[in-house]
């Protein structure tokens, strides 16, 4: 099967389109036939080599973690989908990739809303899967007053929309191009950086944080307590008391929200969420999806098509 993928670390034309061996699911997964599938600023670390040490592969890597597409396969102990449906979903944690290829197995899914594009739904699963992660810890629900930093992004759009669903009453930073967009997803928007606390409008119950970009001392002052705080970006969020939260396993590692994905997916049918897409690539132009999300200025997900 054609497939993306990276036999050395590097810039982002290490990236090349391949023959491999097609994947086969294990128990408990499905394979799909994909239509589109994600790219995420972890499959760009990981190109990089910036995480070599700490997450070392073996190489030749297919990247990605989501995807959507027809059901093709169907592993042992699988209940409640079949050959032929069309769903949603991510891969294999394990794995850190195979999303990017014709084929790709999938360890979590729902099925594909009619509402949602190909594109859309492609791009849907690990952000949706994030912020659903993140809005939990924070047990935001109806009246919250909650502010996402780094609100115009993959995961920053979904969390916005998530959480309007519950009820939450949300501010997201963005830069002004950005402003308008932001409302149009149900937020009050403001700027980031210095001064946020003079611009955030009334109190905060709690905070997300999907920026990194070192506010956590702002946003922990901002939301009162660092316990109101969730990063999914800082790796220095300990050193706040403020809790980042990843899944994947190891020490500290939350579980996946995967239960996000239904909701979302009930939501979308409702006309009440959408994937807001950055960009759309075929698979031969992978490269320059990976310099846009290394912009760190996406609008929305990143998206490629076989
Ligand atoms: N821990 C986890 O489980 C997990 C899961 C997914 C992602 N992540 C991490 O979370 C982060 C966000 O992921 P993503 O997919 O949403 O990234 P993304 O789509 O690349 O985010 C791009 C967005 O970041 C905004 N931005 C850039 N600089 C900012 C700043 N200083 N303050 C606030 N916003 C800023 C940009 O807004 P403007 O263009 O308006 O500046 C842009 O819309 C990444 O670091 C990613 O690696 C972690």
């Amino acid at each position: 099967m054609r497939a993306l993928h990276f036999a050395e670390y590097g810039p982002p034309d290490v990236l090349r389109v391949a023959d491999v061996p097609e994947p086969h699911p294990g128990p408990a997964q499905i394979r799909i036939r994909v239509r589109a599938s994600g790219v995420t600023p972890g499959d760009t670390y990981l190109r990089s080599g910036r995480f070599r040490e700490m997450i070392p592969l073996s190489l030749p890597h297919v990247p990605g973690v989501d995807a959507a597409g027809v059901v093709d396969e169907i592993g042992p102990a699988v209940t409640g989908v079949r050959p032929g449906d069309e769903v949603f979903g991510l891969t294999d944690l394990a794995r850190l990739g195979g999303a990017n290829a014709e084929l790709a197995v999938l360890a979590a899914w729902a099925p594909k809303p009619a509402a949602m594009s190909w594109a859309e739904a492609g791009g849907a699963a690990a952000n949706v899967e994030t912020a659903t992660r993140a809005l939990d810890r924070l047990g935001v629900g109806g009246g919250a007053r909650l502010l996402i930093e780094g609100a115009a992004g993959g995961v920053g759009t979904v969390a916005v929309q998530l959480a309007v669903a519950r009820g939450a009453l949300v501010t997201g930073t963005a830069s002004e191009r950005n402003h308008d967009f932001l409302r149009s997803l149900g937020a009050v928007a403001t700027t980031y950086g210095p001064g946020l606390a003079e611009r955030v409008p009334g109190k905060v119950d709690a905070v997300l944080d999907c920026a990194g970009s070192g506010s956590l001392p702002e946003l922990v002052k901002l939301a009162g307590d660092a316990s109101r705080v969730v990063t999914i970006a800082d790796l220095g969020g300990a050193a706040h008391g403020v809790h980042m939260s990843r899944s994947g396993g190891g020490p500290g590692a939350d579980p996946q929200a995967l239960h996000g994905l239904a909701i979302a997916a009930g939501l979308a049918g409702q006309g009440r969420f959408r994937v807001p897409v950055a960009g759309v690539w075929p698979l031969e132009q992978a490269a320059r999806a990976h310099e846009l999300s290394e912009t760190g200025h996406a609008r929305g997900k990143i998206v490629l098509t076989l």
